[in-house]
């Protein structure tokens, strides 16, 4: 049965009446095995004490932003770092008005504010506070920015009023948190590799040969399969882009690293190679720094091979090899004839080509931009997409390659009958 093992929920209790249903909450996440750490407002606090919070959760309470102790221990970006989703619950109507406005005068602002990790809000407040334009323009704007909702319910209010604004059930509010992490998306329970970015090779301690590859496009792909709901491993030569969120990162410097830590990634159900990786390396990497040598010829830099990472997994024999190998192929003349050549020699199954060089405006065309015009070469097509972001390339690759593991299930045959 799926339950909430391994999950770690920031509980932000802002303050509302129905902040005693939230004590509920922790009971059913801790008993689901989830770990919940708790951010309680100054709010939160007039209606429940840290006291049953803490018993409840098992964990320290977090309630000021310039606590000391709170701060030395655990900062409002390490809670939210450390979470794997953050829920409020009540989200009073102030607290819903910061988050809004980004303010971050309090502990629970200032987390939800430095936060990279998904958020859900259950809104408790009086039906009138609710229904004021103010709380829907503001509920509007956290819905655009990604937020989940969950309620508010109708019904009687602790004010005596009746209508919708009510929190709301701990049983709903923990169906939600548990659709969040086992929700069906269109590359569940796959698995893919990504290589990104340039490798650097050593001649001698300080200099090497590297390449300009920004890794933009293959940190983009890695994101959105990870978004589809693959299980992704980046494997990243040195850029200056932060992790994408959600995605296993390993940083390397050589081909031979990127190589090793491919391997190490397996078994992948998808290997995408979106990495510029160098050619070759240095025959011998000196361990002094080279020096000029006077008015006598520049050094003789002896090159060897390195390994070619894509021919390697796509040469792989089943069931080891990724079933789906993607390549990329950048090149600055005869672009498709050259990258269907490509595809055939490495043994991929598809290769994404894209013409490098000077453009109109005398920059590259592709290194280091946040734009690409590819074209998709596969045993059967050749199809261009046209010139569009980086990020728009990777999630209409994600789209195709879900597309082919959905039609090549069907098309495979049904299994025989135990005789
Ligand atoms: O041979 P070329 O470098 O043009 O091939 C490009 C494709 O091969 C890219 O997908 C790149 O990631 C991959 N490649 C590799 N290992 C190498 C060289 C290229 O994985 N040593």
């Amino acid at each position: 049965m799926q339950d909430l093992t391994g999950k770690t929920i920031l509980l932000v209790i802002s303050g509302g009446i129905a902040a005693y249903k939230s004590l509920e909450l922790i009971r059913l996440i801790r008993k689901a095995g989830g770990r919940v750490r708790c951010i309680l407002t100054k709010g939160g606090a007039q209606f429940i004490t840290p006291l049953s919070v803490a018993a409840l959760s098992e964990e320290p309470v977090y309630e000021d932003l310039f606590s000391l102790k709170d701060e030395t221990e655990m900062g409002h970006i390490r809670l939210s770092r450390e979470a794997d989703l953050i829920l409020v619950a009540p989200a009073s109507a102030n607290m819903i008005a910061k988050m809004a406005h980004g303010m971050a005068d309090s502990l629970a602002a200032a987390t939800l504010l430095a936060t990279n990790k998904p958020v859900m809000i259950a809104p408790a407040m009086n039906q009138m506070m609710w229904a004021n334009p103010a709380t829907q323009a503001n509920i509007e704007t956290l819905a655009t920015r990604g937020i989940t909702l969950i309620g508010p319910t109708s019904g009687d209010m602790a004010c005596g009023e009746t209508g919708l604004g009510r929190m709301a059930e701990p049983e709903e509010i923990l169906g939600a948190v548990m659709g969040f992490f086992y929700q069906s998306k269109p590359l569940s329970g796959l698995s893919a590799l990504v290589t990104s970015g340039p490798t650097y090779e050593p001649l001698d301690p300080v200099r090497f040969i590297g390449n300009r590859s920004s890794g933009k496009q293959g940190h983009a792909i890695a994101a959105s399969l990870a978004a589809q709901g693959a299980d992704v491993t980046l494997v990243t030569g040195p850029v200056s882009l932060p992790d994408p969120q959600g995605v296993k990162t390993v940083h390397v410097e050589t081909a031979v690293e990127m190589l090793d830590a491919c391997r190490q990634a397996l078994p992948a159900d998808i290997a995408i190679c979106a990495a510029a990786v160098s050619d070759w390396s240095a025959a011998a990497v000196l361990s002094q720094k080279i020096k000029k040598r006077g008015d006598r010829q520049p050094p003789d830099i002896k090159l060897k091979e390195n390994p070619d990472i894509l021919a390697a997994l796509a040469g792989l024999a089943t069931p080891k090899r990724p079933k789906l190998v993607i390549g990329f192929a950048a090149e600055t003349e005869n672009l498709i004839e050259a990258a269907a050549e490509k595809r055939r020699n490495k043994g991929c199954d598809w290769i994404i080509a894209n013409q490098v060089g000077p453009a109109d405006d005398g920059m590259e065309k592709v290194f280091g931009r946040d734009e690409n015009h590819v074209y998709l070469i596969t045993d059967q097509t050749t199809e261009e997409w046209q010139k569009t972001s980086k990020q728009a390339i990777a999630d209409k690759l994600a789209d195709y390659i879900a597309r082919w593991f959905t039609e090549t299930r069907q098309t495979q045959p049904a299994p025989m009958a135990a005789e």
